[in-house]
């Protein structure tokens, strides 16, 4: 069993220590309020001196920039960070030029799931940076969740961290806009789950005519986006209409509307023949 530090103790960095700790490995905390760390201490983890005490140190804060204020200007030599904070996939890359300047390596992830899931079946990290280093520690980051590994690049993981972050955000912002709609009519949340469960797993599916999620990468990787069956301009016209029936229930439409003016722009640009897909053109080209 290895030697590892933590340095962040909100919610993901506190369920690391206590899975990594119940996995048998020899863990040390940091944290800059320094009593979080308490109930971690009393399970059997170590007080890290500093935040850069330790040969792996497994950063969980609330941004990059929480790094620099925890290490400030010590020295790295030799010395592997996993850095699971979300920030920007620039600030990652300055943050690796930055680690390896103290005589560091910055290895780079976004973790898929929230802290409860953090250790259980089907919790995946995206990681990148140094493959050769990323392994070496791989038998204790696989106590955390599984390892997708996904370039050298160092923001690459980050990026694919936020792909599906705003799959989820966006995705569940329209659940929630669906559902206050109905709501006004009398329909209960629950009454429409059966219903929301059944379009979430459509669109994801591997087959038939709701399949979009796959519908719609084939017709990316092809760049073409076949409009004959449902146009968008249709499709511009019925989301107008979305837009309209939130309005009249009187709901929030900045989302909805935001989504129709970019539907407008795609047909202004002469693409409404095309197919829904064709809106990744606009999105391509601001
Ligand atoms: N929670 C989730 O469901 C989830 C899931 C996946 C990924 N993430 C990512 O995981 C990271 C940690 O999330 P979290 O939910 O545990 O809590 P968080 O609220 O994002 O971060 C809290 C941690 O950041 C530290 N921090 C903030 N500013 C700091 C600074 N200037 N210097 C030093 N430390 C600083 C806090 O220290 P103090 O205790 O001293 O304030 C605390 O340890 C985030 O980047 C988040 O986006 C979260």
């Amino acid at each position: 069993m290895s030697d590892v530090t933590i340095v962040g103790l909100g919610p993901m960095g506190s369920a690391m220590a206590e899975t990594l700790l119940a996995a048998g490995h020899r863990v040390k905390v940091w944290n800059r309020t320094a009593s979080k760390a308490e109930p971690l201490l009393a399970k059997g983890a170590g007080q890290a001196a500093t935040a850069a005490d330790g040969d792996l140190l497994v950063v969980s804060q609330i941004s990059y920039q929480a790094m620099y204020d925890s290490i400030g200007d010590a020295r790295l030599d030799g010395k592997v960070l996993v850095n699971l904070s979300s920030d920007s996939p620039e600030r990652l890359r300055a943050a690796a030029r930055w680690v390896a300047g103290r005589g560091g390596t910055l290895i780079t992830g976004g973790i898929m799931v929230p802290p409860p899931g953090i250790g259980q079946p089907g919790a995946y990290t995206f990681y990148s940076g140094p493959k050769d280093v990323l392994d070496q520690h791989a038998t204790t980051l696989e106590a955390l969740s599984e390892i997708t590994y996904v370039g050298e690049d160092e923001g690459l993981a980050m990026m694919y961290y936020q792909a599906q972050l705003l799959i989820f955000w966006s995705s569940l912002t329209s659940h929630m806009h669906a559902m206050a709609m109905l709501r006004t009519a009398g329909v209960s949340p629950l009454e429409f789950l059966p219903f929301a469960q059944e379009t979430f797993t459509q669109l994801g599916s591997d087959d038939g005519p709701m399949a979009y999620a796959k519908i719609l990468a084939e017709e990316f990787e092809a760049e073409t986006y076949p409009g004959e069956q449902n146009s968008l301009r249709m499709q511009a016209v019925g989301l107008g209409h979305v837009v309209e029936a939130l309005e009249e229930a009187g709901m929030e439409t900045t989302v909805p509307n935001a989504l129709k003016r970019l539907f407008e722009r795609a047909d202004a640009e002469g693409r409404g023949h095309e197919g829904l897909g064709t809106v990744i053109e606009s999105i391509r080209k601001p």
